[in-house]
């Protein structure tokens, strides 16, 4: 998901691409940063007839409250048009990835976010 959504030209070559960048710029800024003592929320989604309902706040909801008793930092790389979703819920961006496309005719941006458990 996170892989496709701003593409506007997806294909094999440019997808494997992606993914690799992807990876590598997540063990940079999401795991060298917030250490092994962390629990990286990966592929969230709604169905879009139920967005809106409640649904992903709970969702993450779960993942906070796991987080909060096993003591762990919470993560996750966000797409941009979630980006407000999680910042209502108590996330703040912690910087972007930006990768930029195998033909470097295209860069993408994704905000790695923190869930903040001191303000709430
Ligand atoms: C982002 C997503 C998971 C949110 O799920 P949801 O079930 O619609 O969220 P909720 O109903 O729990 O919304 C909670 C609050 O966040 C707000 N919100 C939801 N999506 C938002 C968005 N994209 N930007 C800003 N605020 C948003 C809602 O208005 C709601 O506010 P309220 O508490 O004042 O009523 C869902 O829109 C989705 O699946 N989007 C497409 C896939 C995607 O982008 N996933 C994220 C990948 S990182």
């Amino acid at each position: 998901m996170l892989d496709k959504c701003q593409h506007k030209d997806m294909n094999i070559t440019r997808g494997i691409d992606h993914a690799r960048k992807f990876k590598a710029a997540k063990r940079e800024y999401v795991d060298e940063v917030f250490g092994p003592r962390q629990l990286y929320l990966h592929l969230l989604a709604t169905h879009p007839d139920y967005q809106l309902h409640g649904a992903g706040t709970r969702l993450v909801g779960r993942g906070i409250e796991v987080a909060r008793k096993e003591g762990l930092n919470l993560t996750l790389v966000a797409q941009p048009t979630a980006a407000g979703f999680y910042t209502h819920i108590g996330f703040s961006s912690t910087g972007n990835i930006t990768i930029t496309s195998v033909d470097e005719d295209e860069k993408f941006t994704y905000p790695v976010m923190a869930y903040n458990f001191t303000s709430r």
